[in-house]
């Protein structure tokens, strides 16, 4: 990251909004974007309450927030139904008829729903989860791949107050049991398969191992995607077209408070065991249609397309919900970008005549390096918006996908956000404010967003600091599930009252923020969160190994690698093989994303004389390949200089 860090200090080309995109967009003007912002600081509450009545309430609101550090509670006293929202309002609007998804599969197979059919199918398996008992607070695990179903699982979820833990499909067995156990889940909607680079990833038979060791799933939902053979286990185990086909379609939206729990998510933090996210109703729901309104700037005749999987936070906020919220027309793709080679996605945009496009830096520099022949001859000319989100995009990266991508006409919305804040929180208006390669630029409305000092003062522009959020926001997590005390610890505790972002950042003189990167034990890989020490715990449960110390190491196409170093037990011959296993190891206990880069083996780690592995070091070895800076805590010289040759 280092090569990134140094361009951004340099970079000063700007992009101002093109005058066409202006005119057109919500906000036109940088002084219409400051005077909102402003306002939306000084008075939150009417700047909520506003958005929030753009939306429909089965019963209004005491309180638009109510803020007891670290506690925050929106729209108290209203009751709403986020499906309500996301479909009914449409069909009620006149919009029935819109496509609402446009879903390709990877094999190519393709399917186009508008909101009354998905408004349909939303209510047929809300009935069929109402049908097998499971109702309002359950929490039920949704294990899928990007097919229009992972969609419609969440919202029907959703519609009858059940809350959802969807587990990314490239996770395995044991991530999914962890997950279970954690969140104590009743049931679980899984598919036979997915596809992925022209194979089936056997999603049923992961769920089968995970609910070997829990017990407490009565249900088993499974939908025929692949038609691959699975195990179903009587008594539990149901099709989805089966139990679909026993109910009607008449399911309304549920009244729940606005606090209700509606979804949990979990996300790597600075120990082994994940974090379970908990977002709520209303707030979240308001969150995420402003900055889907706002941010990608959604007109009623976009094609939006937003190319994350429903497993993270991006397909949650702008897929699930945002764009829905919005009646747009979006575009589900369910494979991989390489499929079968690197132009599958502008073959797509071509197709779907697609004008907002949101991607990850990592994909962006993937194809770059596959070469400009798999984008030339398609035609992106209805492309209006670009997104990025996941991790600092560096300049040459942004360059190209300004030029290549956009045509030069169209703006990117470098967007700064986490799975905790639930929406994004920095990043252009589009219509508004000006762009440069590698900045998030400015706060969303509400975000009260600053750099601090390690006293909790405010630095001045081109000072490095923590980013801190200095109010509470609609789309918040609310804790962390079942473990308040780390929600306090992990986010409220460095300064009282302030949320802690965990990156670095700064400021420039024109107020823009440039995200540096995680200041914590995470890592950053293709633009996924990954903790090292879920990885050194997964490595040091394998037989052979005693230690593990994981570190990132910067990485062209990743942003950052895993690297492992690894002491093994007495006895124990080290070998490629032995690498290779324990690469598979924490494949199997992670997930395929989890796998470290490069195993190196080590007779023994540098540790201070309190006994901590000294990651600072091992970093500099993987980036530089020698160390500088201070060792005089270091215990043993010899582990180091073992490690340097
Ligand atoms: C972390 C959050 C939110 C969706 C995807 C990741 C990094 C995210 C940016 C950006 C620089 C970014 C941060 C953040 N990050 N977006 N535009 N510029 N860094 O969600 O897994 O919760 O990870 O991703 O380090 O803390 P997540």
């Amino acid at each position: 990251m280092s090569d990134n860090i140094e361009s951004h200090l340099q970079e000063n080309r700007t992009f101002a909004p093109p005058a066409a995109f202006s005119e057109k967009a919500r906000i036109k003007s940088i002084e219409q974007y400051e005077e909102m912002y402003r306002e939306s600081i000084d008075d939150p509450d009417t700047f909520w309450a506003r958005e929030a009545n753009e939306l429909k309430w089965q019963q209004p609101w005491d309180s638009v927030c109510i803020w007891n550090p670290p506690h925050a509670e929106w729209f108290t006293g209203a009751k709403v139904n986020i499906t309500e929202n996301c479909l009914d309002r449409h069909l009620e609007n006149g919009n029935g008829d819109k496509t609402a998804l446009l879903w390709e599969g990877e094999p190519g197979d393709k399917r186009s729903i508008s909101y009354r059919e998905l408004h349909h199918e939303v209510c047929l398996f809300a009935n069929a989860l109402k049908n097998n008992g499971i109702t309002s607070g359950d929490r039920v695990l949704i294990y899928m791949p990007m097919v229009a179903e992972a969609v419609i699982a969440m919202l029907a979820c959703a519609r009858i107050g059940a809350v959802h833990s969807v587990v990314f499909g490239g996770f395995s067995a044991d991530s999914i049991k962890d997950r279970l156990e954690d969140s104590q889940a009743v049931a679980v909607i899984t598919a036979d398969g997915g596809w992925r680079r022209g194979k089936i990833v056997p999603l049923k038979a992961n769920v089968d191992e995970a609910l070997a060791s829990y017990d407490g799933v009565k249900n088993v939902f499974v939908l025929k995607r692949c038609e691959n053979d699975v195990t179903m286990t009587d008594g539990r185990d149901m099709w989805w077209e089966d139990e679909t086909a026993k109910v009607d379609a008449n399911c309304p939206p549920v009244a729940l408070d606005a606090e209700h729990p509606l979804f949990i998510l979990y996300t790597s933090g600075s120990t082994g065991k994940p974090k379970g996210i908990l977002h709520t109703t209303g707030g979240y729901m308001v969150g995420t249609y402003a900055t889907c309104k706002y941010i990608f700037d959604m007109q009623p005749d976009d094609v939006y397309w937003c190319t994350a999987d429903v497993g993270w936070i991006t397909g949650h906020s702008y897929i699930a919900y945002g764009p829905l919220l919005n009646g747009c027309t979006q575009v589900i793709y369910e494979g991989a970008p390489n499929h079968p080679d690197f132009s599958r996605f502008w073959q797509m945009v071509e197709e779907y005549k697609v004008s907002i496009f949101y991607t990850a830096p990592t994909a962006i520099r993937a194809f770059i390096k596959a070469g400009d022949q798999f984008v030339d001859g398609y035609d992106l000319s209805s492309l209006r918006l670009l997104g990025t989100v996941g991790e600092p995009i560096n300049p040459e990266a942004w360059m190209w996908y300004y030029n290549k991508i956009g045509g030069g006409k169209c703006p990117i919305v470098d967007t700064w956000w986490q799975t905790e804040t639930g929406a994004i929180m920095i990043s252009p208006i589009p219509g508004a404010v000006p762009i440069k390669p590698g900045t998030a630029t400015r706060p969303f409305f509400g975000v009260d967003a600053a750099i601090f000092d390690e006293t909790g003062q405010p630095v001045g522009p081109n000072e490095g600091g923590k980013l801190v959020i200095r109010k509470p926001w609609p789309s918040m997590l609310r804790t962390i599930y079942n473990d308040d005390q780390r929600f306090k610890d992990t986010y409220w505790s460095e300064y009282e009252g302030v949320y802690l972002a965990g990156d670095g950042a700064r400021t420039d003189s024109d107020g823009n923020f440039w995200i540096v990167g995680r200041l914590d034990d995470v890592l950053n890989v293709s633009g996924h969160r990954l903790g090292t020490a879920e990885v050194e715990s997964a490595l040091v449960a394998h037989p052979a190994v005693a230690e593990a110390a994981v570190v990132g190491r910067p990485d062209d196409l990743k942003g950052q690698a895993v690297v492992a170093f690894v002491t093994v037990k007495t006895g124990i011959e080290t070998s490629d093989d032995l690498a290779k296993e324990l690469r598979n190891h924490v494949g199997k206990s992670i997930g395929a994303i989890a796998k470290p880069d490069d195993i190196k083996f080590a007779s023994t780690l540098p540790k201070t004389r309190s006994g901590k592995i000294m990651r600072r070091l091992l970093k500099e070895i993987c980036a530089t390949g020698k160390i500088s800076g201070d060792t005089t805590t270091l215990e043993d010289f010899t582990a180091i200089a073992a490690l340097q040759k």
